[in-house]
């Protein structure tokens, strides 16, 4: 099926739903942030990123300023995979240079974890897909998203960015059943957030596993694909056509058992996956990803070379151009707008 500029119609749901579309529809993740001089502008106004993610009029508007610049094909809600956390009560600031920083949770602390009411204070995130959705044209969709458990609980445990989660993993093995209550409320919470995105108008949900990579096979099961399941179990009682997007970063081979085991609909894959295996996948589901960041902020013919190589490799199946991970602050705006003109410039092949 090749769907062919129809008005009204959602690009992006086309392809999750299996359709063909070229060229591709496009975001990129972290599409709203520190590489546009506006976002620094309306993040001031904020007084700070926390402040912003709460303030839904503002962050209505950061998620709507890549749009608005370089239309992509779908806006995704501006907050943070650590606002859940930040319900539950965990002390949470943002350090330049560092990133986030939190108190680092114990094993006693998570057994006293309240759980109740953590939704209803994360209702900002709703009002600013409300306030996004009055705005958009129907052709654009919402992205509604939540960080994965195992990834948000190596936040909580370690309480700031490491290079492969040690504190987490080590955490997992000394104290498996407080891991275990973790990952479940964790899950619980997320399903109930998302599935509230989603009646606020989201059309899509990507669930964010930065750090799934980091994982032996048996953890991998427990911390990244259980929990995961769990989710989407939940999501799908009550929404069961919207589709789920799982980026479960780094896990290389391991992307076809966690399409299979979760439930997702469709995968967003990291640059270090060949695309031939990306390409066997996508015969049963849409896929998502995966240039380089880094060719981004390159440019020139290292930007071309890896815009055209996943076009050929993964354009003829149900596909959404994105990058393999975040957008880079210092990428130059210049090579942004390079890359779509790329992908949209690109002659039908199919
Ligand atoms: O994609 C978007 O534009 C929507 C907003 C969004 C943010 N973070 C805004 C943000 C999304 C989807 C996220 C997801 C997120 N947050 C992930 C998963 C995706 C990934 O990149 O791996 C993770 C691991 C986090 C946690 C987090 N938030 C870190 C580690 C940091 C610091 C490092 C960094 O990239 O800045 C943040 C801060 C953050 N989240 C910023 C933005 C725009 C920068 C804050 C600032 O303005 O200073």
């Amino acid at each position: 099926m090749c769907a062919h500029q129809k008005t009204k119609e959602k690009k992006l749901l086309t392809v999750l739903r299996g359709g063909r579309v070229f060229p591709p529809p496009i975001w990129i993740m972290r599409q709203s942030g520190r590489y546009l001089p506006e976002y620094h502008r309306v993040r001031e106004k904020a007084g700070g990123f926390l402040k912003l993610c709460q303030n839904t009029s503002l962050a209505a508007e950061v998620t709507l300023q890549p749009i608005r610049r370089f239309g992509f094909d779908a806006a995704i809600l501006f907050s943070d995979i650590l606002i859940i956390p930040y319900a539950l009560g965990r002390n949470l600031h943002f350090e330049k240079n560092r990133g986030p920083i939190m108190t680092p949770i114990t094993e006693r602390e998570i057994a006293k974890l309240d759980t109740k009411y953590v939704v209803e204070r994360l209702s900002c995130s709703f009002e600013t897909i409300e306030k996004v959705r009055t705005v958009l044209n129907d052709t654009i969709a919402i992205i509604g998203f939540c960080g994965a458990p195992w990834t948000v609980a190596t936040y909580m445990i370690a309480g700031q960015n490491t290079l492969d989660q040690l504190p987490a993993r080590l955490f997992s093995y000394l104290y498996p059943r407080a891991m275990q209550t973790l990952l479940n409320y964790l899950a619980d919470i997320s399903a109930d957030y998302l599935i509230q995105q989603i009646k606020s108008g989201a059309d899509v949900i990507q669930i964010f596993d930065t750090w799934a990579g980091v994982l032996d096979q048996i953890s991998f099961e427990i911390m990244c694909v259980a929990p995961v399941r769990r989710m989407v179990q939940r999501i799908k009682q009550i929404y069961p056509a919207v589709p789920i997007i799982g980026f479960p970063r780094g896990v290389g081979q391991r992307y076809a058992d966690y399409v299979r085991k979760t439930g997702v609909t469709a995968l967003g894959f990291d640059w270090s996956v060949p695309l031939s295996f990306i390409a066997k996948l996508q015969k049963e589901i849409a896929v998502q990803g995966n240039l380089d960041p880094l060719r981004l902020v390159a440019g020139g013919r290292s930007l071309e070379e890896g815009v055209d190589t996943i076009l050929t490799e993964l354009g003829r199946g149900p596909f959404i151009f994105n990058l393999g991970h975040g957008i880079m602050p210092d990428t130059p705006i210049r090579h942004v707008e390079q890359m779509i003109q790329r992908i949209r410039g690109n002659p039908d092949n199919g």
